[in-house]
């Protein structure tokens, strides 16, 4: 099914959104400056959580599972989201600490992919995204068992209420021990824009032999 993009495209007056070559993914790392111009200007498109990827895991069985989370930060080392360790998707990184992230900005005919190793971050980078969330979210998070089940919402909300009286109004929220950052370190990162009578234009960097390599692929 072909859809229109909407308002937010940012195509130029040959209606091409953009044209993508992989001389364009330049610098150390050759994909960060890229990704970031495209972030802000899905950022700039006022695309709904433009930061939204989706997270691909793999568990203990090789079983693949997708959800989405938010980017928390991408520097030269990769691309940051925070979670609960012990999560559905915290124990499959623990088998398998790899994993995929796309982030589809359908609205700009744009998805970018990266795939590589997945570390923890420093705990100290976990604190410091921490004591910068609301209080409500520090709260939900510590009277969340992410991915357990539970009986009901009202068993949820009790289970919330109890972690809340724990903490006074004043009282500083420490980091649950079971919560906090990944890093994804990318070996392959592609960049991809929607072109006409989908022809669509692919670049890709890859990690090979001790340095970065990029191509053009086919669509
Ligand atoms: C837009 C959006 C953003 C989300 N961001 C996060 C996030 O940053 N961290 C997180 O743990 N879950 C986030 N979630 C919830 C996850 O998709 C998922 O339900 C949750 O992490 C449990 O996943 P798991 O059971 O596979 O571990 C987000 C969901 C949506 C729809």
């Amino acid at each position: 099914m072909r859809v229109g993009y909407g308002a937010a495209s940012t195509a130029g007056a040959d209606g091409v959104v953009d044209h993508l070559d992989p001389s364009w993914l330049t610098g150390d790392p050759p994909w960060l400056g890229l990704f970031q111009r495209w972030l802000g200007e899905a950022v700039a498109a006022r695309i709904p959580e433009p930061n939204a990827m989706v997270l691909g895991t793999a568990d203990a069985h090789g079983i693949p599972m997708t959800r989405t989370v938010l980017c928390k930060g991408a520097d030269p080392r990769g691309i940051v989201f925070f979670t609960g360790y012990d999560s559905a998707k915290g124990r499959a990184l623990e088998a398998n600490p790899v994993a995929s992230v796309t982030f589809p900005w359908i609205a700009l005919e744009r998805q970018v992919h990266f795939c590589g190793a997945v570390e923890k971050v420093d705990p100290a980078e976990t604190a410091a995204y921490w004591n910068a969330r609301p209080r409500g979210s520090q709260l939900s998070a510590r009277a969340s068992a992410q991915s357990e089940p539970i009986e009901s919402r009202a068993a949820l909300e009790a289970q919330a209420a109890r972690v809340a009286a724990e903490f006074g109004d004043a009282e500083p929220v420490p980091v649950p021990s079971q919560w906090g950052g990944y890093r994804l370190l990318p070996w392959r990162v592609e960049f991809w824009q929607g072109r006409a009578d989908r022809l669509h234009n692919r670049a890709v960097a890859e990690f090979e032999g001790g340095e970065w390599v990029t191509r053009r692929l086919q669509p």
